[in-house]
């Protein structure tokens, strides 16, 4: 773990009173270890659990236990005023229900009411408290409020139970904060559907901008396609694939951080919406098609990331088909779906900028390239998807970028998060310095 990636953040550490409160003597350690500069706030319950000595040891500050007390000259309303980040480890269900109220009976509650800075809790629990909708609905409502959630993970519980609502130890905590404070990238909580809970390396929506400065994509709007389309052969049957809709949602999640106007056309996924993104469901190709066709006319930007079904049935069927009815062999006949992408490259009249995603096996670099050229595309990613590493559902991606001229830049393997981040601001970057030669040009 590299050395002060905190140098100069002041971070406000609330614990609650659940037993995962040990573990935020190691979160501190940490905090403290890579430069942060620490205040704690616990309450009644916490300090039972462990010594306020032992965190005002690591912080080098005096810890505040007490509304009356002001620590350090600092009371629990002014803690937060220069603050980076309140990060509450563990959150009970007790203290998430008051933060969802906005009760203040504690100096933890009244400092999380008060706070001037974005706000991460972690919560820790019993499943069943977890499992409660009041929880959830507490949970939701925090989250809508842009409160950042480090949903919980499965195993053992303090009360002897396995089960969902382990907090995350402390070193994923850390990073989560490392990633918030320095990469503006958030990891979202999800829901409770034990499949829906995000692995702290997992894409999500960003849920708030207070930390995100970013605004290069400020009155630009940006239409994307993402995730997979699905092709009914009956009632009970699709032709689909594997892309899970990561990149392109991670996309859309950058580009709205970043100022952008962003419309998601999104195919089947179980991704969340990313904050400020409009998002319009399709399942076949030519709902996609239809959709951007009804979307693209104001765009500046268009992004196909959709891993679109090139074929679909003649004849879906209307009941389900029956072995019985079939012989040893089934065909299908299939017929070409239309290219969406070449649909918006080829526009004569309010053509955005396009941008393409090739998908590839083999012959890379001459398959994206003919791509890029057929479907008349301003840019082309190239992405390598015999690799399950950095291909369909991965977290992780590598990708290289081609315009007419050649190769504009590589990236190496890194989450599809941050080379989202990384692709936007180039595509931003090249959509203006065409919009400029255009101008020029008409001169
Ligand atoms: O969703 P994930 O699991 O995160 O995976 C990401 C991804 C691998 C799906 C993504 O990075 C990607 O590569 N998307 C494009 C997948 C694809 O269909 O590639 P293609 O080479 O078949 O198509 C080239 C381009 O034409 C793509 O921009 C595609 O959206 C577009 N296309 C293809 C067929 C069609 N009928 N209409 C289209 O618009």
């Amino acid at each position: 773990m590299s050395q002060l990636l905190l140098q100069n953040r002041k971070i406000v550490l609330g614990i609650t009173g659940g037993i995962a409160a040990y573990k935020a003597c190691e979160l501190c350690r940490l905090l403290v270890k890579n430069g942060a500069d620490v205040r704690v706030v616990m309450t009644e319950a916490a300090a039972k659990m462990v010594g306020p000595a032992t965190l005002s040891a690591l912080t080098h500050h005096e810890v505040m236990t007490d509304v009356f007390q002001d620590a350090e000259g600092i009371d629990h309303i002014a803690i937060t005023n220069d603050a980076d980040l309140y990060v509450v480890a563990p959150a009970t269900a007790n203290s998430i229900a008051k933060f969802a109220c906005g009760l203040a009976d504690n100096a933890l509650t009244t400092s999380v009411l008060a706070s001037a800075c974005p706000i991460v809790i972690a919560p820790a629990m019993n499943t069943r408290m977890l499992l409660n909708p009041a929880t959830k609905q507490n949970l939701k409502t925090l989250q809508d409020r842009g409160v950042y959630i480090i949903a919980p993970e499965d195993g053992e519980l303090a009360c002897g139970d396995k089960g969902m609502g382990r907090m995350r130890n402390p070193e994923d905590i850390f990073s989560y904060i490392c990633a918030l404070l320095n990469d503006h990238i958030a990891l979202p909580y999800k829901g409770f559907e034990p499949e829906a809970l995000p692995s702290p390396e997992e894409p999500a929506a960003l849920t708030q901008t207070k930390l995100l400065p970013k605004s290069h994509g400020a009155g630009i709007k940006i239409v994307i396609t993402a995730g997979p389309t699905e092709e009914h052969i009956d009632p009970a049957r699709v032709i689909t694939n594997k892309s899970s809709g990561k990149m392109g949602y991670a996309l859309a999640q950058m580009a709205a951080t970043m100022g952008a106007d962003v419309t998601l056309i999104s195919g089947p996924t179980h991704l969340a919406t990313p904050n400020n993104v409009k998002r319009v469901d399709v399942t076949s190709a030519s709902q996609m098609l239809d959709a951007v066709k009804s979307q693209v006319g104001q765009a500046n930007i268009f992004i196909g990331c959709a891993a679109v079904s090139d074929y679909r049935l003649i004849e879906p069927m209307h009941t389900k088909l029956k072995k019985e009815d079939h012989g040893e062999f089934l065909t299908l006949e299939l017929v070409k779906n239309e290219d969406i992408i070449a649909y918006v490259g080829h526009l004569d009249e309010d053509r955005p900028f396009t941008v393409g995603f090739a998908a590839e096996t083999d012959n890379f670099e001459d398959n994206a390239r003919e791509k890029l050229l057929r479907k008349k595309l301003d840019l082309i990613v190239l992405n390598d998807v015999s690799d399950p590493e950095i291909g369909f559902n991965s977290n992780d991606n590598a990708a290289s970028v081609f315009n007419e001229k050649g190769i504009v830049t590589s990236f190496g393997k890194m989450s599809k998060v941050k080379l989202a981040d990384l692709l936007m601001e180039l595509i931003l970057a090249e959509y203006k310095s065409s919009r400029e030669s255009e101008k020029k040009s008409k001169k």
